[in-house]
Protein backbone atom coordinates (compact mmCIF):
# COMPACT_ATOMS: atom_id res chain seq x y z
CA UNK A 1 0.00 0.00 0.00
CA UNK A 2 1.06 3.72 -1.25
CA UNK A 3 2.56 5.74 2.17
CA UNK A 4 -0.55 7.77 1.20
CA UNK A 5 -2.73 5.02 1.88
CA UNK A 6 -1.75 4.21 5.22
CA UNK A 7 -1.42 8.19 6.53
CA UNK A 8 -5.28 8.47 5.80
CA UNK A 9 -6.72 7.27 8.45
CA UNK A 10 -8.94 4.58 7.70
CA UNK A 11 -10.92 3.66 10.96
CA UNK A 12 -11.50 6.88 11.64
CA UNK A 13 -13.13 7.59 8.00
CA UNK A 14 -15.19 4.73 8.20
CA UNK A 15 -16.26 5.71 11.80
CA UNK A 16 -17.10 9.30 10.80
CA UNK A 17 -18.55 8.34 7.39
CA UNK A 18 -20.83 5.48 7.48
CA UNK A 19 -20.08 2.59 10.14
CA UNK A 20 -20.96 5.24 12.92
CA UNK A 21 -23.96 6.24 11.08
CA UNK A 22 -23.79 9.25 9.33
CA UNK A 23 -26.00 7.88 7.20
CA UNK A 24 -29.74 7.41 8.14
CA UNK A 25 -30.38 4.35 6.80
CA UNK A 26 -33.46 4.80 5.26
CA UNK A 27 -35.83 4.37 2.42
CA UNK A 28 -35.50 7.68 1.20
CA UNK A 29 -32.74 7.64 -0.54
CA UNK A 30 -33.96 5.58 -3.59
CA UNK A 31 -35.71 6.08 -6.97
CA UNK A 32 -38.52 8.14 -6.41
CA UNK A 33 -41.35 7.80 -8.98
CA UNK A 34 -41.21 11.76 -10.23
CA UNK A 35 -39.03 12.42 -13.28
CA UNK A 36 -36.02 14.75 -11.97
CA UNK A 37 -36.72 18.44 -11.87
CA UNK A 38 -34.45 20.10 -13.30
CA UNK A 39 -34.21 23.37 -11.21
CA UNK A 40 -32.84 26.54 -12.49
CA UNK A 41 -29.15 27.62 -11.63
CA UNK A 42 -29.06 31.27 -11.95
CA UNK A 43 -28.29 32.70 -8.57
CA UNK A 44 -24.40 31.82 -9.26
CA UNK A 45 -22.54 33.31 -5.71
CA UNK A 46 -19.16 33.80 -7.96
CA UNK A 47 -18.99 35.19 -11.52
CA UNK A 48 -16.14 32.80 -12.70
CA UNK A 49 -19.43 29.73 -11.83
CA UNK A 50 -21.31 31.46 -14.49
CA UNK A 51 -23.11 29.82 -17.01
CA UNK A 52 -20.65 28.78 -19.45
CA UNK A 53 -18.81 26.97 -17.08
CA UNK A 54 -20.55 23.38 -18.50
CA UNK A 55 -20.06 24.57 -22.37
CA UNK A 56 -17.15 24.85 -23.71
CA UNK A 57 -15.39 23.61 -26.40
CA UNK A 58 -15.68 19.63 -26.70
CA UNK A 59 -13.99 17.60 -28.93
CA UNK A 60 -15.53 14.78 -27.71
CA UNK A 61 -19.16 13.36 -28.21
CA UNK A 62 -21.09 10.91 -27.24
CA UNK A 63 -20.92 10.19 -23.47
CA UNK A 64 -21.99 11.39 -20.35
CA UNK A 65 -20.27 14.39 -21.00
CA UNK A 66 -22.83 15.65 -23.67
CA UNK A 67 -25.90 14.66 -21.54
CA UNK A 68 -24.46 16.96 -18.37
CA UNK A 69 -23.68 19.70 -21.18
CA UNK A 70 -27.26 19.47 -22.46
CA UNK A 71 -28.43 20.32 -18.45
CA UNK A 72 -25.99 22.53 -17.85
CA UNK A 73 -24.53 20.40 -15.51
CA UNK A 74 -20.44 19.84 -15.23
CA UNK A 75 -20.02 16.14 -14.71
CA UNK A 76 -16.37 15.18 -13.18
CA UNK A 77 -13.84 12.06 -12.08
CA UNK A 78 -10.67 12.49 -9.93
CA UNK A 79 -8.11 11.97 -12.28
CA UNK A 80 -5.00 9.38 -11.49
CA UNK A 81 -1.13 10.08 -13.25
CA UNK A 82 -0.18 6.52 -12.60
CA UNK A 83 -3.38 5.67 -14.34
CA UNK A 84 -3.27 7.55 -17.23
CA UNK A 85 0.69 6.60 -18.01
CA UNK A 86 -0.01 3.20 -17.85
CA UNK A 87 -3.30 2.57 -19.82
CA UNK A 88 -4.80 4.17 -22.80
CA UNK A 89 -8.11 3.23 -21.75
CA UNK A 90 -8.10 5.36 -19.13
CA UNK A 91 -7.72 8.44 -20.71
CA UNK A 92 -9.85 7.80 -23.83
CA UNK A 93 -13.21 6.97 -21.62
CA UNK A 94 -12.31 10.20 -19.51
CA UNK A 95 -12.47 12.60 -22.08
CA UNK A 96 -15.90 10.61 -23.31
CA UNK A 97 -17.47 10.75 -20.01
CA UNK A 98 -16.50 13.99 -18.62
CA UNK A 99 -16.25 17.23 -18.74
CA UNK A 100 -14.38 18.03 -15.64
CA UNK A 101 -11.28 16.70 -13.67
CA UNK A 102 -9.72 16.93 -10.44
CA UNK A 103 -6.74 15.64 -9.31
CA UNK A 104 -6.78 12.48 -6.99
CA UNK A 105 -3.50 12.95 -5.22
CA UNK A 106 -1.12 14.76 -7.37
CA UNK A 107 -1.88 18.77 -5.86
CA UNK A 108 -1.83 17.89 -2.56
CA UNK A 109 1.13 19.58 -0.33
CA UNK A 110 3.08 15.66 -0.10
CA UNK A 111 3.49 16.09 -3.49
CA UNK A 112 3.02 19.76 -4.59
CA UNK A 113 6.03 20.61 -1.70
CA UNK A 114 7.58 17.12 -0.66
CA UNK A 115 10.41 18.81 -0.43
CA UNK A 116 9.99 22.04 1.76
CA UNK A 117 9.81 25.15 -0.36
CA UNK A 118 10.20 23.21 -3.99
CA UNK A 119 7.19 23.00 -5.50
CA UNK A 120 6.76 20.09 -7.99
CA UNK A 121 3.84 21.01 -10.24
CA UNK A 122 5.26 18.11 -13.06
CA UNK A 123 1.87 15.28 -12.16
CA UNK A 124 -0.53 17.96 -12.08
CA UNK A 125 0.84 19.74 -15.04
CA UNK A 126 0.08 16.96 -17.04
CA UNK A 127 -3.31 16.63 -15.86
CA UNK A 128 -4.03 20.57 -16.67
CA UNK A 129 -2.34 19.82 -20.09
CA UNK A 130 -4.79 16.54 -21.06
CA UNK A 131 -7.85 18.69 -19.59
CA UNK A 132 -6.86 21.61 -22.06
CA UNK A 133 -6.57 19.39 -24.80
CA UNK A 134 -10.16 17.64 -24.19
CA UNK A 135 -11.81 20.87 -23.31
CA UNK A 136 -12.60 20.13 -19.34
CA UNK A 137 -12.81 21.73 -16.49
CA UNK A 138 -10.34 21.90 -13.74
CA UNK A 139 -11.47 22.16 -10.30
CA UNK A 140 -8.34 21.40 -6.84
CA UNK A 141 -7.86 19.60 -4.07
CA UNK A 142 -7.26 21.09 -1.82
CA UNK A 143 -5.11 23.60 -0.66
CA UNK A 144 -5.03 23.27 2.59
CA UNK A 145 -5.62 19.62 4.62
CA UNK A 146 -4.96 17.85 7.82
CA UNK A 147 -3.91 14.89 5.76
CA UNK A 148 -1.62 14.38 2.71
CA UNK A 149 0.88 16.47 4.66
CA UNK A 150 4.67 15.78 3.52
CA UNK A 151 7.50 15.01 6.15
CA UNK A 152 8.12 18.10 7.17
CA UNK A 153 4.85 19.67 7.88
CA UNK A 154 3.76 15.60 9.44
CA UNK A 155 3.25 15.80 13.38
CA UNK A 156 4.96 19.47 13.70
CA UNK A 157 4.44 22.45 15.53
CA UNK A 158 5.85 25.42 14.02
CA UNK A 159 6.31 29.11 15.28
CA UNK A 160 2.83 30.50 14.62
CA UNK A 161 4.69 33.39 11.92
CA UNK A 162 6.83 30.59 10.53
CA UNK A 163 3.05 28.20 10.04
CA UNK A 164 1.85 31.57 8.82
CA UNK A 165 5.00 31.72 6.00
CA UNK A 166 4.79 28.58 4.98
CA UNK A 167 0.19 28.31 4.29
CA UNK A 168 0.87 32.02 2.33
CA UNK A 169 3.56 30.84 -0.03
CA UNK A 170 2.11 28.00 -0.67
CA UNK A 171 -1.31 29.23 -1.62
CA UNK A 172 0.36 31.98 -3.98
CA UNK A 173 2.69 30.12 -5.72
CA UNK A 174 0.34 27.15 -5.95
CA UNK A 175 -2.11 29.87 -7.11
CA UNK A 176 0.20 31.52 -9.00
CA UNK A 177 1.01 28.77 -10.92
CA UNK A 178 -2.54 27.51 -11.71
CA UNK A 179 -3.97 31.07 -12.49
CA UNK A 180 -6.79 31.33 -14.73
CA UNK A 181 -6.94 27.20 -15.27
CA UNK A 182 -9.12 25.95 -12.21
CA UNK A 183 -12.19 27.39 -11.70
CA UNK A 184 -12.98 26.05 -8.07
CA UNK A 185 -10.20 25.64 -5.41
CA UNK A 186 -10.95 23.63 -2.25
CA UNK A 187 -8.67 25.93 -0.04
CA UNK A 188 -9.71 23.84 3.15
CA UNK A 189 -10.76 20.41 3.23
CA UNK A 190 -12.22 18.33 6.36
CA UNK A 191 -11.40 21.19 8.62
CA UNK A 192 -14.23 20.30 11.27
CA UNK A 193 -13.42 18.58 14.37
CA UNK A 194 -15.43 14.88 13.98
CA UNK A 195 -15.06 14.57 18.55
CA UNK A 196 -16.88 17.32 19.31
CA UNK A 197 -17.71 21.13 18.21
CA UNK A 198 -14.86 23.51 16.81
CA UNK A 199 -12.34 22.85 14.55
CA UNK A 200 -10.26 19.64 14.20
CA UNK A 201 -7.09 20.85 16.20
CA UNK A 202 -4.06 18.10 15.71
CA UNK A 203 -2.92 19.55 12.45
CA UNK A 204 0.20 21.40 12.02
CA UNK A 205 -2.49 24.70 11.26
CA UNK A 206 -4.24 24.44 13.75
CA UNK A 207 -1.92 23.46 16.33
CA UNK A 208 0.48 26.18 15.32
CA UNK A 209 -1.83 29.60 14.47
CA UNK A 210 -4.85 28.60 15.95
CA UNK A 211 -8.67 29.10 14.47
CA UNK A 212 -7.80 32.01 13.01
CA UNK A 213 -6.05 30.12 10.24
CA UNK A 214 -8.83 29.40 8.60
CA UNK A 215 -9.63 33.23 7.60
CA UNK A 216 -6.49 33.91 6.64
CA UNK A 217 -6.14 31.30 4.28
CA UNK A 218 -8.75 31.83 2.02
CA UNK A 219 -8.36 35.95 2.44
CA UNK A 220 -4.71 34.81 0.45
CA UNK A 221 -6.72 33.16 -1.82
CA UNK A 222 -8.94 35.15 -2.60
CA UNK A 223 -5.96 37.73 -3.39
CA UNK A 224 -3.81 35.03 -4.96
CA UNK A 225 -6.19 34.61 -7.95
CA UNK A 226 -9.45 36.89 -7.66
CA UNK A 227 -11.13 35.02 -10.40
CA UNK A 228 -11.19 31.70 -8.62
CA UNK A 229 -14.20 30.18 -6.41
CA UNK A 230 -13.34 29.43 -3.18
CA UNK A 231 -14.79 26.03 -1.65
CA UNK A 232 -14.72 24.27 1.82
CA UNK A 233 -15.13 20.53 1.47
CA UNK A 234 -16.12 18.19 4.23
CA UNK A 235 -17.03 14.21 4.32
CA UNK A 236 -19.93 12.86 6.46
CA UNK A 237 -22.46 15.66 6.19
CA UNK A 238 -24.16 15.37 2.93
CA UNK A 239 -27.50 15.13 4.71
CA UNK A 240 -28.84 16.68 7.90
CA UNK A 241 -27.01 16.25 10.75
CA UNK A 242 -25.22 17.35 13.79
CA UNK A 243 -21.91 17.68 11.81
CA UNK A 244 -23.92 19.23 8.31
CA UNK A 245 -25.52 22.05 11.20
CA UNK A 246 -22.07 22.82 12.76
CA UNK A 247 -20.48 23.54 9.60
CA UNK A 248 -23.79 25.60 8.71
CA UNK A 249 -23.47 27.62 11.40
CA UNK A 250 -19.83 28.28 10.97
CA UNK A 251 -19.65 29.12 7.74
CA UNK A 252 -22.48 31.45 8.26
CA UNK A 253 -20.20 33.07 10.44
CA UNK A 254 -17.45 33.00 8.44
CA UNK A 255 -19.21 34.76 5.52
CA UNK A 256 -20.72 37.51 8.16
CA UNK A 257 -16.86 38.53 9.09
CA UNK A 258 -16.55 38.84 5.12
CA UNK A 259 -14.31 35.84 4.50
CA UNK A 260 -14.23 35.01 0.70
CA UNK A 261 -16.13 31.95 0.32
CA UNK A 262 -18.53 31.10 -2.48
CA UNK A 263 -18.95 27.25 -2.20
CA UNK A 264 -19.25 24.25 -0.16
CA UNK A 265 -17.63 20.52 -1.27
CA UNK A 266 -20.14 17.74 -0.18
CA UNK A 267 -17.64 14.91 -0.99
CA UNK A 268 -20.58 11.94 -1.10
CA UNK A 269 -18.01 8.25 -0.02
CA UNK A 270 -21.48 6.51 0.70
CA UNK A 271 -22.32 3.10 1.22
CA UNK A 272 -24.99 0.61 -0.65
CA UNK A 273 -26.63 0.55 2.46
CA UNK A 274 -25.98 3.34 4.98
CA UNK A 275 -26.86 6.63 3.18
CA UNK A 276 -28.11 10.16 4.08
CA UNK A 277 -32.43 10.29 2.26
CA UNK A 278 -33.08 12.27 -0.28
CA UNK A 279 -35.37 14.75 1.51
CA UNK A 280 -32.16 15.36 4.27
CA UNK A 281 -29.55 15.74 1.28
CA UNK A 282 -32.02 18.27 -0.34
CA UNK A 283 -32.82 20.37 2.59
CA UNK A 284 -28.82 20.66 3.24
CA UNK A 285 -28.13 21.94 0.11
CA UNK A 286 -30.91 24.66 0.24
CA UNK A 287 -29.70 26.00 3.26
CA UNK A 288 -26.39 26.18 2.06
CA UNK A 289 -27.33 27.77 -1.36
CA UNK A 290 -29.53 30.14 0.72
CA UNK A 291 -26.34 31.51 2.39
CA UNK A 292 -25.11 32.32 -0.75
CA UNK A 293 -22.95 29.09 -1.56
CA UNK A 294 -22.78 26.95 -4.31
CA UNK A 295 -22.84 23.48 -3.58
CA UNK A 296 -20.56 20.83 -5.39
CA UNK A 297 -21.02 17.06 -5.28
CA UNK A 298 -16.94 16.60 -4.81
CA UNK A 299 -15.80 12.45 -4.39
CA UNK A 300 -18.81 10.59 -4.94
CA UNK A 301 -18.69 7.12 -4.61
CA UNK A 302 -21.09 4.50 -3.80
CA UNK A 303 -19.44 1.02 -2.11
CA UNK A 304 -20.75 -2.00 -2.05
CA UNK A 305 -19.56 -5.19 -0.06
CA UNK A 306 -17.21 -7.36 -1.45
CA UNK A 307 -19.55 -10.07 -2.28
CA UNK A 308 -21.95 -7.98 -3.38
CA UNK A 309 -24.92 -9.46 -5.84
CA UNK A 310 -27.31 -7.92 -8.31
CA UNK A 311 -29.51 -6.45 -6.20
CA UNK A 312 -27.01 -4.51 -4.43
CA UNK A 313 -25.52 -3.01 -8.11
CA UNK A 314 -29.59 -2.19 -8.88
CA UNK A 315 -29.26 -0.33 -5.36
CA UNK A 316 -26.26 1.23 -6.38
CA UNK A 317 -27.60 2.74 -9.72
CA UNK A 318 -30.59 4.24 -8.07
CA UNK A 319 -27.90 6.05 -5.54
CA UNK A 320 -26.50 7.43 -8.49
CA UNK A 321 -30.00 8.71 -9.73
CA UNK A 322 -30.89 10.09 -6.73
CA UNK A 323 -27.45 12.01 -6.31
CA UNK A 324 -27.71 13.25 -9.72
CA UNK A 325 -31.65 14.10 -9.64
CA UNK A 326 -30.73 15.61 -6.50
CA UNK A 327 -28.46 18.21 -7.45
CA UNK A 328 -30.54 19.12 -10.68
CA UNK A 329 -32.98 19.80 -8.82
CA UNK A 330 -31.37 22.14 -6.50
CA UNK A 331 -31.11 25.66 -6.77
CA UNK A 332 -27.37 25.78 -7.00
CA UNK A 333 -25.07 22.76 -7.42
CA UNK A 334 -23.63 22.62 -10.83
CA UNK A 335 -20.94 20.03 -10.90
CA UNK A 336 -21.16 16.32 -9.44
CA UNK A 337 -17.26 14.78 -9.15
CA UNK A 338 -17.01 11.22 -9.03
CA UNK A 339 -14.27 9.79 -7.50
CA UNK A 340 -12.63 8.01 -10.00
CA UNK A 341 -15.02 6.09 -12.57
CA UNK A 342 -13.72 2.72 -12.93
CA UNK A 343 -13.40 -0.24 -10.43
CA UNK A 344 -10.28 -0.75 -11.86
CA UNK A 345 -8.63 2.16 -10.08
CA UNK A 346 -10.58 3.50 -6.53
CA UNK A 347 -9.59 4.35 -3.12
CA UNK A 348 -12.17 2.22 -2.15
CA UNK A 349 -10.76 -1.45 -1.35
CA UNK A 350 -7.73 0.10 0.27
CA UNK A 351 -9.28 2.60 2.63
CA UNK A 352 -12.23 0.02 3.36
CA UNK A 353 -9.48 -2.51 4.48
CA UNK A 354 -11.36 -5.00 1.36
CA UNK A 355 -14.83 -5.13 2.88
CA UNK A 356 -16.10 -2.61 0.11
CA UNK A 357 -15.66 -2.77 -3.37
CA UNK A 358 -16.85 -1.69 -7.22
CA UNK A 359 -17.93 2.11 -6.20
CA UNK A 360 -18.03 3.13 -9.56
CA UNK A 361 -19.78 3.23 -12.60
CA UNK A 362 -17.38 1.14 -14.87
CA UNK A 363 -16.60 -2.15 -13.93
CA UNK A 364 -12.29 -3.23 -14.03
CA UNK A 365 -12.98 -3.98 -17.70
CA UNK A 366 -14.35 -0.70 -18.44
CA UNK A 367 -17.86 -2.10 -19.01
CA UNK A 368 -20.82 0.14 -17.80
CA UNK A 369 -22.34 -0.72 -14.55
CA UNK A 370 -26.61 -0.58 -14.33
CA UNK A 371 -25.35 3.03 -12.48
CA UNK A 372 -24.07 4.00 -15.55
CA UNK A 373 -27.27 3.76 -17.70
CA UNK A 374 -28.83 5.17 -14.11
CA UNK A 375 -27.30 8.42 -14.70
CA UNK A 376 -27.86 8.57 -18.67
CA UNK A 377 -31.28 8.55 -18.25
CA UNK A 378 -31.41 11.30 -15.50
CA UNK A 379 -29.39 13.56 -17.78
CA UNK A 380 -31.60 12.30 -21.04
C1 LIG B 1 -7.79 9.90 -1.26
C2 LIG B 1 -7.24 9.28 -2.55
O1 LIG B 1 -8.28 8.79 -3.32
C3 LIG B 1 -6.27 8.17 -2.21
O2 LIG B 1 -5.62 7.68 -3.39
C4 LIG B 1 -5.24 8.64 -1.20
O3 LIG B 1 -4.44 7.55 -0.81
C5 LIG B 1 -5.89 9.25 0.03
O4 LIG B 1 -6.76 10.30 -0.38
N1 LIG B 1 -11.31 12.80 1.00
C6 LIG B 1 -10.55 13.60 0.20
C7 LIG B 1 -9.69 13.01 -0.86
O5 LIG B 1 -10.67 14.83 0.28
O6 LIG B 1 -8.56 13.81 -1.13
C8 LIG B 1 -9.27 11.61 -0.48
O7 LIG B 1 -8.56 11.02 -1.58
C9 LIG B 1 -10.48 10.79 -0.13
C10 LIG B 1 -11.21 11.37 1.03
Amino acid sequence: MKRREQKFSRRGFLKASGAAGLALAGPCFLPSSSGPAVGGRERFFHPNLADDDASDSQPETGGLRSLAAGKGLLIGSAFSNDAFQNDSLYGEVLAREFNCLVAENTMKLDVIQRVRGRFDFGPADEMMAFAGRKGMKVRAVPLVWHDALPDWAQDKTFPRQEALDILRGHIFTVMGHFQGRVFAWDVLNEALNDKGPGLREEDPWHRSIGPEYVDRIYHWAHEADPRAALFYNEFGMEGMSEKADRCYEWIKGLRARGVPIHGLGLQFHIQVDKHPTRADVTRNIKRFNDLGLTVHITELDVWLPKKADAADFRKQAAIYREVFETALAAKNCPAVVLWGFTDRYSWVPGISNDSYDQALIFDRDYRAKPAYEAIASVLR
